[in-house]
């Protein structure tokens, strides 16, 4: 059995090892980064092969894997868990572990800490929610060489704060903090932005305004430089048959129009299509996925 890291000449279709500094020269070429959500060395074995350039580690698991109404009960130490199961499953895909709620907002040192546990696990970035009052954090993590990806828009640890999961920036005040926040956080060196539930407009405004970051939109139209989603969204697994779908969701598993709209797709055909959609530019449809 092999033991040594993983290299280009391992991986399928020679695709390369994804780094942060690839994902940058791919952003630059104009070519979109497809991002989902994987929470097991499976899954991340199946979304590697599909051509998922990066897999996030969400701490949407408390929904999707433990069943919990929020992302607010999950704890670090499930964070690192579950970095660790992806980690052992992925080959080139890029690899980026959410900061649970209460693991780095009481300060740097925190959050420090926290990301330590992560990177140690296997992530190659964090990720935390939140705008410019983190931007202190963010520079402290990237200072110590831990590449930050932000979260702005909706953000679910404030679900409570927030009163739900809604649409954020659609009127100017709101706007305005957003575009304030992207500033601060660029400034204070993140790497990558997640923008959820942002009308396409300022998410495009967002991205065009800081080439530095390598801008992920769910539910942000499609002037971003890639997209995520939750892969149990994106399998049309969330709710049992029937349930209403968030608008921003595609279930890539019945494609409209398409011969396996009845019989369905396998979930690695499903995710295949999700990538060659994300890079072609058909997903998100702004009519259809956008606000
Ligand atoms: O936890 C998560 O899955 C996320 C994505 C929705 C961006 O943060």
């Amino acid at each position: 059995m092999s033991v040594h890291p993983p290299s280009a000449a391992d991986t399928p279709a020679s695709r390369p090892v994804l780094n942060l500094p690839r994902l940058r020269e791919a952003q630059g070429r104009g070519e979109k980064i497809a991002m989902l959500t994987c929470y097991d060395a499976t899954f991340a074995r199946v979304l590697d092969d599909a051509g998922v350039d990066v897999l996030l580690v969400g701490d949407s698991l408390g929904n999707v894997i433990q069943g919990e109404a929020s992302t607010l009960p999950v704890t670090l130490e499930q964070m690192a868990y579950h970095t660790r199961c992806v980690a052992q499953g992925k080959r080139a895909a890029f690899l980026i572990a959410d900061m649970p709620f209460g693991a780095y907002e009481a300060s740097p040192e925190q959050a420090f800490a926290s990301a330590v546990a992560l990177m140690r696990s296997g992530a190659q970035m964090v990720k935390l929610e939140g705008g410019g009052y983190t931007a202190e954090t963010v520079r402290f993590l990237v200072e110590r060489g831990i590449p930050v990806c932000a979260h702005l828009g909706l953000t679910p640890q404030r679900v409570h704060a927030i009163g739900g999961y809604r649409v954020q920036g659609r009127d100017d005040t709101s706007a305005a903090l957003l575009r304030a926040d992207a500033a601060a956080l660029a400034d204070a060196g993140a790497a990558m932005l997640v923008l959820e539930l942002v009308p396409s407009i300022l998410a495009r405004e967002i991205s065009a305004t800081h080439p530095q970051l390598i801008t992920i939109g769910i539910g942000a139209g499609a002037g971003t430089s890639g997209q995520v989603l939750v892969l149990h969204d994106m399998l049309g697994l969330v709710g049992g048959a029937g349930a209403k779908r968030p608008r921003f969701v595609r279930d890539f598993t019945r494609l409209p129009g398409s011969a396996a709209e009845a019989a369905g797709l396998s979930i690695a055909q499903a995710v295949a299509a999700y990538v060659a959609a994300v890079k072609g530019g058909s997903f998100p449809d702004e009519a259809q996925h956008g606000y």
